[in-house]
């Protein structure tokens, strides 16, 4: 019995990409294990987005040296974002490393780590060098290959999932599309995963039916600008406004949800769809990136700080209730106090449930490292980033306040916290995508809508209690 341990960073992507991993390796016959040192095989699932999270994965491989030793005949393997940036080098810094494989690639995952494990069961036996054949399958690089070439080398893979790859039976994450087409300048994801392709939406629907068949009550429909959804066929398009129609007819689907949106392309018949389709979500995530003009530009967003604030006045007048969260970056190349200013003019304007904060991180071979120094000293993008969290999370908790006395409908999601002599504390997601914790001992909740009066708050919970 040979098992597998995989660890998982990055965005939603790369929590789906393990799940496709996990079912995969499990079809193929390994065992999942959570102890990573008693595995056969290690995979990390890696993300590229900013340096920091690539250190992490360095030293993380470098303490898998012992485990190696322990283990010749072990697989370690690098996938995800970090192995098709990074490629041959991986080798050279991890040099046990046995396989890195890209997100474009994931198709090819077991059959690559059975090859693996085989041939070194074989040199083994044969009493030679345990020392590998190492594989690495990445997709083409951009601009340097035509573009369908490129397009057909990051191959889509969604097949049906094991339920047990999953952290909650009854939710599930759904790629509609992969990759991304916008080149914000600071941005390595469109490098990594490739040009933008959209699923067929019968392919999506059949995959949310099975799902449903499966248990599934609440699918999250992913993509990295998940609003740029088009698919053309026999003259006519389906966009995503029509795939949350087409998706709500399903039988059994309770609730969609959808990440992460661009903020152009958010167009009144995706957000009339979220108004009036009582299945899909109340939440919508639109990073805004920056509040500065000109930082906007030099990120190349292609959007105003006022063309953004009229999205957001847009979305509060056309759906009740609604609420928004962002990704923000400060300390981007050049941004002076005065850009700053603005951004935060605009987290104070938009009043946000919640946003991401990011020091910006350069990236190799992107255009804005190409084009504009990275001199923001880190103790000023550390101020910014303290200062504007701080900002954020009194609006947070301002807003979560306003929901004290109220009732409100979650989706029991499992247990937060045991609490002692049989008292456990569950919690859930309003439709507003808020966390709420309360005290319950009946896990049989979990799965299973539920209306709670809201009696405290936090900048990132509210506490409730069933009623009756
Ligand atoms: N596709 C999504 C998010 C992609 S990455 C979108 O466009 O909305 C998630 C977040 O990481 C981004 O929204 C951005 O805020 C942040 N990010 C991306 N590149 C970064 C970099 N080089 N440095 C710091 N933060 C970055
Ligand atoms: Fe990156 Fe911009 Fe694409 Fe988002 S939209 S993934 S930030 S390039
Ligand atoms: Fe990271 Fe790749 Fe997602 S770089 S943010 S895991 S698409």
């Amino acid at each position: 019995m040979q098992r597998f341990y995989i660890e998982t960073v990055g965005c939603q992507m790369n929590v789906l990409d393990s799940e496709l991993a996990y079912s995969g390796l499990v079809q193929s016959g390994l065992v999942p294990t959570t102890d990573r040192y008693n595995a056969d095989v290690i995979l990390f699932n890696t993300c590229s987005v900013r340096q920091h999270a690539e250190d992490k994965i360095y030293s993380a491989l470098g303490r898998l040296k012992y485990w190696k030793m322990l283990k010749p005949y072990g697989v370690l393997g690098v996938i995800g974002c970090m192995a098709q940036k990074d490629q041959q080098t991986i080798f050279q810094r991890a040099p046990h490393v046995d396989l890195v494989l890209g997100p474009g690639q994931l198709e090819l995952l077991p059959e690559t780590v059975h090859q693996l494990l085989d041939e070194k069961l074989q040199r083994n036996y044969s009493g030679q060098m345990l020392e590998s054949g190492r594989k690495l399958l990445v997709s083409l690089k951009r601009l340097e290959h035509r573009h369908s070439e490129v397009v057909d080398s990051f191959r889509l893979f969604d097949p049906v999932r094991h339920s047990e790859s999953r952290t909650n039976r009854f939710q599930a994450m759904v790629r509609v599309m992969f990759g991304c087409d916008k080149f914000c300048t600071y941005c390595i994801v469109p490098s990594v995963r490739g040009p933008e392709q959209s699923r067929p939406p019968r392919e999506i629907l059949d995959e949310i039916r099975g799902l449903v068949s499966q248990g599934v009550v609440d699918a999250t429909l992913i993509g990295q600008t998940v609003n740029s959804y088009r698919y053309r066929e026999n003259g006519k398009t389906t966009r995503l406004s029509d795939l949350l129609y087409h998706a709500s007819e399903i039988e059994g689907l309770k609730r969609i949800s959808f990440v992460t949106n661009y903020p152009r392309g958010m167009d009144d018949e995706l957000l009339q769809a979220v108004r009036d389709l009582p299945k899909v979500s109340k939440h919508l995530h639109i990073p805004a990136q920056s509040g500065s003009d000109s930082v906007l530009h030099r990120m190349k967003r292609n959007y105003t700080s006022a063309e953004y604030r009229e999205l957001v006045d847009r979305i509060h007048a056309t759906i009740p209730n609604v609420s928004m969260t962002c990704d923000l970056i400060v300390g981007f190349c050049g941004e002076t106090d005065e850009e700053f200013r603005k951004t935060v003019e605009l987290v104070e304007y938009c009043r946000f449930k919640n946003s991401f904060i990011f020091k910006y991180s350069e990236r190799p071979n992107t255009k804005s490292a190409e084009l504009y120094p990275d001199n923001i000293p880190e103790s000023v993008k550390k101020t910014r980033n303290n200062l504007l969290l701080e900002i954020q999370d009194k609006i947070s908790l301002e807003r979560n306040h306003l929901f004290i006395g109220k009732t409100v409908e979650i989706l029991v999601e499992g247990m937060s916290k045991q609490l002692g002599d049989k008292r456990v504390q569950l919690s859930g997601r309003t439709w507003c995508d808020r966390i709420v914790v309360f005290e319950s001992a009946d896990d049989r909740l979990v799965g299973q809508f539920l209306k709670l009066k809201i009696y405290d708050a936090a900048p990132f919970t509210l506490f409730g209690k069933t009623l009756n």
